[in-house]
């Protein structure tokens, strides 16, 4: 008889092996669609129904993705589904779950343990388990793993068990999964060898490192290391502000030196579903060995206060032109956090206008990636992107630009907005309605 790991490497290497992608969001959706185009037949897990059954009609639901690519995955094989029993018929699990904090800003591991718990019952000898989600250095070894063993299955001898972070740039086309070097780490070295091979056949470059944990913390020192940078240039664009330079003047000139400088572009705040979240989950792991993460709390402690600093910085405009904040009609440009892309989770855009409406401002926004505005966490607003016509423009007192979407007429704003307030470095020459924040 031969082992689990050979007869579940000739799989893999035959390209008989079926691929389980477990969460078909931002990360799983993009996953799902490359293992099906490397040739293997992708089954689609989710536990939104409406979801599955627009991906099983040939439908995308991010438009990053067209229905087309959708649809040629459908052609040659991929199922969307619910989560269940046809887990079993997977030789690999691939878990793209979302890690978000809890109320309390800690780890909220709900949604991996969940995932975890709904296949364990179906759980085989010969099949690979790896995690994609963003976490704490551990989750793999202290959550995972027990649960794999108390099913009587020995992980690198029955199961195979590894952390493979996702490493997704929205909103860059030029971001495509198989050209971004893929970092994984494996339980035992079996596991690793498994976890190479089954993303080998479909990423151009694997990353291996020894440990999952050691996989673990690399996807958080790349989250981390932008977070903090973000929070130093915002730091830098208050402390500019003051003493009357525009940071983005700077940024630019110091990004000509061409080493040992990144550039990093100052904004409203954070937003995301990684960056303002994922370096607590190292925070919350380092208290258990009796450590502060200093960095990350100064930077979450800047990047948090930023929507204050540029609401504060809309009254001094509306101010200097004698009008209140109150009562006000404000226009925000750019719902979503970042540029060309319609995701809203954590947009400071959404702060802002909640700031500027506690304050007595009217506030609409405008964004061409979000026609009406979704149902959101935390928030509740009932509106609908308005167009930028030059009527419009001029109808506001002020012009908020939140997120700097490629798609806007930006020479349309500066010509027809009474006041803009330009939180993004868009308009880098002296305006008379603009005011940088
Ligand atoms: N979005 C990014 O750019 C990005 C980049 C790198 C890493 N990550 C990480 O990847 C993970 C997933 O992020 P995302 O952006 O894809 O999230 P997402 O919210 O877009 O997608 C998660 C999907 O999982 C589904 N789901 C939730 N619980 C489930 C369960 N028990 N069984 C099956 N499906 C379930 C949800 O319905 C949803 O469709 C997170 O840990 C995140 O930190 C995200």
């Amino acid at each position: 008889m031969t082992g689990a790991r050979d007869d579940l490497l000739a799989k893999i290497r035959e390209h008989r092996a079926v691929v389980g992608v477990i969460g078909l969001g931002y990360v799983g959706l993009p996953l799902a669609l490359r293992f099906s185009e490397a040739g293997f037949r992708v089954l689609g897990f989710d536990t939104d129904l409406d979801k599955i059954a627009r991906l099983a009609a040939g439908r995308s639901y991010l438009r990053r993705f067209p229905d087309d690519a959708v649809r040629r995955a459908r052609d040659a094989g991929f199922e969307p589904c619910a989560p269940g029993a046809r887990f079993a018929e997977a030789d690999a699990l691939v878990v793209c779950v979302p890690t978000p904090l809890d109320a309390h800003r800690e780890p909220d591991l709900s949604f991996v343990i969940g995932t975890v718990e709904s296949f364990l019952p179906y759980l085989r000898r010969g099949q690979l388990v790896s995690l994609e989600s963003t976490t704490w250095p551990g989750t793999t070894e202290e959550e995972l793993r027990p649960r794999i063993e108390a099913r009587g299955l020995a992980v690198g001898g029955d199961v195979f068990l590894c952390f493979s972070p996702e490493r997704e740039d929205p909103g860059n086309p030029l971001s495509v999964t198989r050209a971004l070097p893929k970092v994984l780490g494996g339980a035992t070295a079996a596991c690793r060898e498994v976890g190479l091979a089954l993303y080998g056949a479909a990423i151009d470059r694997m990353v291996p490192v020894s440990s999952t944990r050691a996989a673990e913390m690399t996807k958080l020192l790349e989250n981390i290391h932008r977070a903090v940078n973000i929070g130093l240039v915002n730091e830098m664009k208050i402390i500019c502000d003051r003493m009357g330079l525009d940071v983005h003047e700077i940024i630019r000139a110091a990004a000509t030196k061409p080493f040992g400088f990144a550039p990093y572009t100052p904004g409203p705040g954070l937003g995301g579903h990684c960056i303002p979240v994922d370096p607590f989950y190292l925070t919350w792991k380092a208290r258990q060995y009796g450590l502060n993460t200093r960095f990350i709390e100064l930077a979450g402690e800047i990047n948090h206060a930023m929507p204050e600093w540029v609401v504060g910085k809309v009254a001094a405009a509306l101010n200097a032109r004698r009008r209140a904040v109150n009562g006000a009609k404000i226009l925000v440009l750019g719902l979503a956090y970042k540029k060309n892309v319609e995701d809203l989770r954590e947009s400071p855009s959404l702060r802002l206008m909640a700031l500027l409406a506690e304050l007595g401002a009217e506030v609409d926004y405008s964004d061409p990636h979000v026609p009406a505005m979704p149902r959101v966490r935390n928030y509740r607003f009932e509106m609908k992107s308005v167009a930028l016509t030059p009527e419009a423009l001029a109808r506001y007192d002020a012009v908020l630009l939140a997120t700097d979407h490629d798609a806007f007429d930006y020479e349309a704003i500066a010509r027809h907005a009474r006041l803009i307030v330009d939180t993004r470095g868009r308009w880098l020459e002296p305006r008379a309605n603009v005011v940088k924040a």
